[in-house]
């Protein structure tokens, strides 16, 4: 199934509650968590994940681009993040954080950057729901789609086939009304946006519009 995550990167920090409620006809909201150290940026942490699944009508994907995601995974799941992805560079124990963060309850993926392969991660397949091909270097909002991670996205999507089962192939960064269909042409089958989403004049319309051109 297509699924479509908007980015609250892109919302109005001082409003989350409401920009929330905007993206309600999302199957996912996506949390960008970042500490300032595996990426240089910082946003926000578990506080703001319960404050956030309170209010949130629709389950929270939560993107961790944080150092030692073997300690703080399953807390996000805990916290409410119904989908929890964390950074295999940032992973000690890989087989471990998934499992963590499955004996949470939540969904468990793992995310490659655009500068690391696919091919030494495959065998975590079988441990995990999701894997995230990220299309622009984690950190920012508002980045240029790089087509190049399409050959990355085809690989995953393979493999996926072959393990068999139901792993879904996240793309992020970038994904916009003239970017996603490469994306679904590469296999993809759950999009985050953020700027094309929150920049939009209509929000369930610009949602409307991804899901459309994903199924075309
Ligand atoms: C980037 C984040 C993305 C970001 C996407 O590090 O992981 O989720 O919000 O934003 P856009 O869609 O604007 O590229
Ligand atoms: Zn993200």
């Amino acid at each position: 199934m297509l699924q479509i995550s908007p980015s609250i990167l892109s919302a109005d920090f001082a409003n989350l509650e409401s920009e929330l409620a905007r993206i309600s006809t999302a199957d996912w909201a996506h949390v960008d968590v970042m500490d300032g150290h595996f990426v240089p940026n910082l946003t926000l942490g578990l506080p703001v994940v319960e404050a956030i699944k309170a209010v949130s009508p629709i389950p929270l994907d939560c993107h961790l681009m944080i150092e030692d995601p073997d300690r703080w995974a399953p807390q996000y799941a805990e916290a409410g993040g119904s989908s929890v992805t964390f950074h295999v560079e940032a992973a000690t124990d890989p087989v471990a954080t998934a499992r963590s963060i499955r004996a949470a309850g939540a969904r468990a993926a793992f995310a490659v950057k655009p500068g690391t392969p696919f091919t030494p991660y495959a065998d975590l397949l079988p441990e995990v729901d999701m894997v995230l091909v990220m299309t622009v270097e984690p950190g920012f909002g508002g980045q240029s789609f790089m087509a190049d991670q399409m050959a990355k996205v085809r690989e995953v999507r393979e493999a996926v086939s072959r393990h068999g089962g139901e792993i879904w192939v996240q793309v992020d960064g970038g994904v916009s009304q003239d970017t996603i269909g490469q994306c679904v042409e590469a296999g993809a089958d759950v999009f985050v946006a953020g700027s094309a989403v929150y920049g939009a004049d209509d929000v369930p319309s610009r949602i409307s519009e991804l899901r459309d051109l994903a199924a075309a």
